[in-house]
C-alpha cells in the first residue's frame, strides 16, 4: 500500500506504557501508521503541526495541557485531524465536553483491538475526505520506518526562574513549589527545584531525599561554575526526575550565603533547566529578594485568613512600589474551604490582582509531605491534583506571554 493512503495516526497520553500497548495494536495494521508520539497536550500540539496526522489517539489527563484542551487547539489550526479520546472515565460529561472541543469518537481505557480498529478506520477515512476538501497534502515529510517524531523542543533555551512566596509562614508555599516542580517537569522541560531557605529548609524532606551537598557548596564558587560541578551538587529524584538544590545540612552555614551569590545561582541554573522553581521563607530578607530579583514569575501563596491576606496585600504594595509588573506576579489561594466566607475574589479584589489558582484544602496533603511523596505523585484524579495542573497551565501560558519582555523581574535590587 502507497504510504500516502495510509492512516497516520499520533498517540498522546502521557503514560509510557499505554502509548507502547496501543502501538503494539496497531503494528500489524497495513493500513494505520503510528508517525509519532506525545506525553502531554503541548506535545501533541506541536507534533500535530509537524507530522500532520490523520487521526490523533489522545488522552484526557495528562500533566500540563490535558487533552481536551489540546483537542480544541489542534483542531483550530489542522481541522482535518479527527481526534479520538481515550479515557478511563466513561462520564456523559467528559464525553460532551471532548466533543464540544471538536473530539469525533470516544472509547474507554483500555480499548479492544476491534474497537480501536474500526475508530481509526472510520476516523481515517473521514480525514482523507477533509484534506481532499481542503486540498491539504495527505501527508508532510515522510516518516522514516521505525523512528518516532521527535517530541516537541523547549520554547527558549534559558529556562524561566519561579519564585514561590508568601509574606506569611504554613500557607503551603513548599508544599505548592515541589508539587509545581514534578507537575511541571518532562524530559524535555527539565526542572531544578532550589531551597531558599537556607536555614530551615525543608524542599529536601518534602522529596524524601537527603544530601551532603547543598547550595553551600556553590555559593562561593559562583564566578567559576560549570555544569558539571552544578550537577555533583544537585540530588536527583529518582520518582519525579527533578533535580533539588538542596539548603545548607546546618543553620550556620546559611550566613556564608550572600543574597547576591544565591541570585546568581539561580541565573546560572537557567542555562540548565527549563524551569528554576524557587521556595522561599516568609521573609523579604537578602536571599528572597534576590530570587524575586531573579525571577520571571512569582507565585503569591495565601490562604483564606485575614493575617495572611492582610501580609499578601502588604506585598503587593512593596512590589507596586518596586514596579515589579502585576502580570509577573500569579495569585494562589492556597487551602481553600468553600465554608469559610472569604471567598477568593474578594481576595483578589483587595490586592487588585486576579485569582491564578484555588488550591483546595485537602487534609491528605499531610500524609503525603510525610511519606516525602509530592501529592501529585500520589493520586492526580483528586481535586487538588487538578487545581496544581491548572496551575501549572497558567504559568506556562503567562510565560509564553511574558516572552520578549525584558527578563526577568530585576527591579527590587536596583531601588534599594
Ligand atoms: N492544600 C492544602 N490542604 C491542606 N493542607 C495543606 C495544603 N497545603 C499545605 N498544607 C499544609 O500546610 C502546612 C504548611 O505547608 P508548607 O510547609 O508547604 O507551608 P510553607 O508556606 O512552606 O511553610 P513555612 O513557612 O514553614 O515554610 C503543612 O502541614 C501542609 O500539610
Ligand atoms: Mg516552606
Amino acid at each position: 500500500m502507497a504510504s500516502d493512503d495510509k492512516i497516520r495516526v499520533i498517540i498522546v497520553d502521557d503514560i509510557a506504557e499505554t502509548r507502547e500497548n496501543i502501538r503494539k495494536l496497531l503494528q500489524f495494521e497495513s493500513d494505520v501508521e503510528v508517525v509519532g508520539v506525545a506525553r502531554t497536550g503541548r506535545e501533541a500540539i506541536d507534533l500535530a503541526k509537524e507530522v500532520k496526522p490523520d487521526v490523533a489517539l489522545m488522552d484526557i489527563n495528562m500533566p500540563d495541557m490535558d487533552g481536551i484542551a489540546a483537542t480544541e487547539q489542534i483542531q483550530r489550526v489542522l481541522p482535518y485531524v479527527q481526534i479520538i479520546i481515550l479515557s478511563v472515565q466513561s462520564d456523559s460529561n467528559y464525553m460532551r465536553r471532548a466533543m464540544l472541543a471538536g473530539a469525533r469518537d470516544f472509547l474507554t481505557k483500555p480499548p479492544t483491538i476491534d474497537e480501536l480498529n474500526s475508530a481509526i478506520r472510520r476516523a481515517g477515512a473521514r480525514a482523507h475526505e477533509e484534506r481532499a476538501k481542503t486540498g491539504a497534502p495527505s501527508t508532510s515529510q515522510p516518516a522514516k520506518p521505525g523512528v518516532m517524531a521527535p517530541v516537541a523542543a523547549p520554547l527558549s533555551t534559558l529556562g524561566s526562574v519561579i519564585t514561590v512566596f508568601s509574606p506569611k509562614g504554613g500557607v503551603g508555599c513548599t508544599t505548592l513549589a515541589t508539587n509545581l516542580a514534578v507537575s511541571l517537569h518532562s524530559e524535555d522541560t527539565r526542572v531544578v527545584l532550589v531551597d531558599g531557605n537556607l536555614q530551615f529548609g525543608d524542599v529536601a524532606v518534602f522529596l524524601n531525599e537527603q544530601s551532603k551537598f547543598s547550595i553551600a557548596d556553590l555559593a562561593p564558587r559562583v564566578a567559576e561554575l560549570d555544569p558539571e560541578i552544578v550537577d555533583s551538587v544537585l540530588i536527583k529524584h529518582a520518582q519525579s526526575g527533578i533535580k533539588v538544590l538542596a539548603a545548607p545540612v546546618k543553620p550556620e552555614y546559611a550566613d556564608n550565603i550572600t543574597g547576591d551569590q544565591f541570585g546568581k545561582v539561580l541565573l546560572y541554573l537557567r542555562q540548565m533547566f527549563s524551569y528554576v522553581i524557587v521556595d522561599t521563607v516568609s521573609a523579604m530578607n537578602d536571599t528572597t529578594v534576590n530570587a524575586i530579583d531573579a525571577s520571571d514569575l512569582i507565585v503569591l501563596v495565601a490562604n483564606q485568613d485575614i493575617p495572611s491576606i492582610k501580609s499578601a496585600r502588604l506585598f503587593m504594595d512593596v512590589a507596586d512600589a518596586f514596579g515589579i509588573e502585576r502580570k509577573r506576579i500569579l495569585f494562589v489561594m492556597n487551602k481553600f474551604d468553600k465554608r469559610v466566607g472569604v471567598t477568593p475574589e474578594k481576595v483578589g479584589e483587595t490586592l487588585k490582582q486576579d485569582v491564578a489558582a484555588i488550591i483546595p484544602l485537602e487534609e491528605r496533603v499531610i500524609v503525603s509531605i510525610n511519606r516525602g511523596v509530592p501529592y501529585i505523585l500520589v493520586d492526580k484524579a483528586r481535586p487538588i491534583s487538578k487545581s496544581i495542573l491548572s496551575l501549572t497551565e497558567v504559568i506556562r501560558q503567562r510565560l509564553t506571554e511574558l516572552e520578549g519582555l525584558e527578563q526577568p523581574v530585576a527591579k527590587l535590587r536596583k531601588k534599594k
